[in-house]
Formats: structure tokens, sequence, C-alpha cells
């Protein structure tokens, strides 16, 4: 499950429902998919994208998606460098942009205008959309391992702010040592 966090205002989110109504008031629509059966870390793009076909094909045409596909970073990844540090800077997108996490864990950080910085960490089933035109960064954890299935359109547009912001903020991987430390 996710962990929200809004720094400036001191706030942590780590249920679902929480998560949904709060993000949901930033212009960015949180849920947890389930899938259809449990899937391996070495399952292939065919069986994700089986394991979650009723889910990707209903908000594929609810939202107007061309596609969808898997993708599948590691440390090994040609290029990975380059592609985080696209990423990495804030930016925003002429349209949604949706993402279902599959495996490993990331960061997305949300900028809504006016707003204080919203930090989501995602883990495996939890599917995430920033609306079109909402200011974000996002960035892998520590292991920089994620398999991702991403919405496609026929042309997305990637606008960057330049602002630097992101530099403010280390990109904090909680995980499941968080959840132990709540234990304590
Ligand atoms: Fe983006």
């Amino acid at each position: 499950m996710a962990i929200v966090k809004v720094p400036h205002l001191g706030r942590t989110f780590i249920m679902p429902a929480q998560i949904e109504i709060f993000l949901t008031g930033i212009g960015v629509e949180y849920h947890r998919w389930l899938s259809s059966e449990p899937l391996s870390s070495h399952a292939s793009p065919a069986q994700i994208l089986d394991a979650y076909k009723s889910q990707l094909e209903s908000y594929k045409i609810a939202h107007g998606f061309a596609a969808y596909d898997v993708i599948d970073l590691t440390p090994e990844t040609p290029g990975i460098d380059d592609i985080l540090g696209q990423c990495s800077k804030e930016h925003w997108h002429d349209q949604e942009e949706a993402r279902l996490i599959v495996a490993g864990r990331g960061v997305c950080n949300i900028h809504p205008a006016g707003r204080a910085v919203v930090i989501a960490e995602l883990e495996p089933g939890d599917f995430l959309s920033v609306g079109r035109g909402i200011r974000h960064w996002f960035e892998l954890c520590a292991e920089r391992r994620l398999r991702a299935v991403r919405f496609l359109d026929a042309q997305q547009e990637t606008s960057y702010t330049q602002s630097g912001i992101e530099n403010e903020y280390e990109p904090v991987c909680l995980g499941p040592a968080y959840f132990a430390h709540r234990q304590l």
C-alpha cells in the first residue's frame, strides 16, 4: 500500500481510503488494484496484463487511452540514468499520466498549484493517475527497480518547469520499515 506524506503540513496517510480521498482533492486518482491471480516477480508482460485485464480495460475505455504496456526498469536497464533524470525534474503533461505499479517501489512527488508538495510512495498494486497539467516528478527507491503498466495516448507532451524544486526534496522511501517502526 502507498504511503502519502505532506511534509509542510506534518501529515501522513497510510490507509488506502484516506489516501484516495486526499489525492482526489488535488486532482490525482489513486486506487488499490488486485490482480486476478498471484504474480511472481518473473511474470511476463502478457501475464501481468492478463492478471489486471478487467481494471486496465475499464480504465482505458473510461479515460480514452489508446493502449497500455509494461515498462521494466532495473539498475541494468540501458540509459537508466537518463530515463530517471528526465522523470526526476518537475514537469507536467497535457494529458493525465496513469500508472499501475506491479513490482518495485517509487516516489511520485505532486506539486498542486499554490499548495504544499505531496509525496506518494508507491508499491505493487498501487494505481496512480496524475491529472493533466499537475506538476510532479518521480523517483525510484534505492533498489532502482520498477515494473509498471503505463497507459498510452497517441501523443503526450511533457513540459519542464525548470523550477529546481525537486532539489529541495530527498526521495525518502520508507517501505515496510515504516510499518515496523509504527508497531514499536
Ligand atoms: Fe510525468
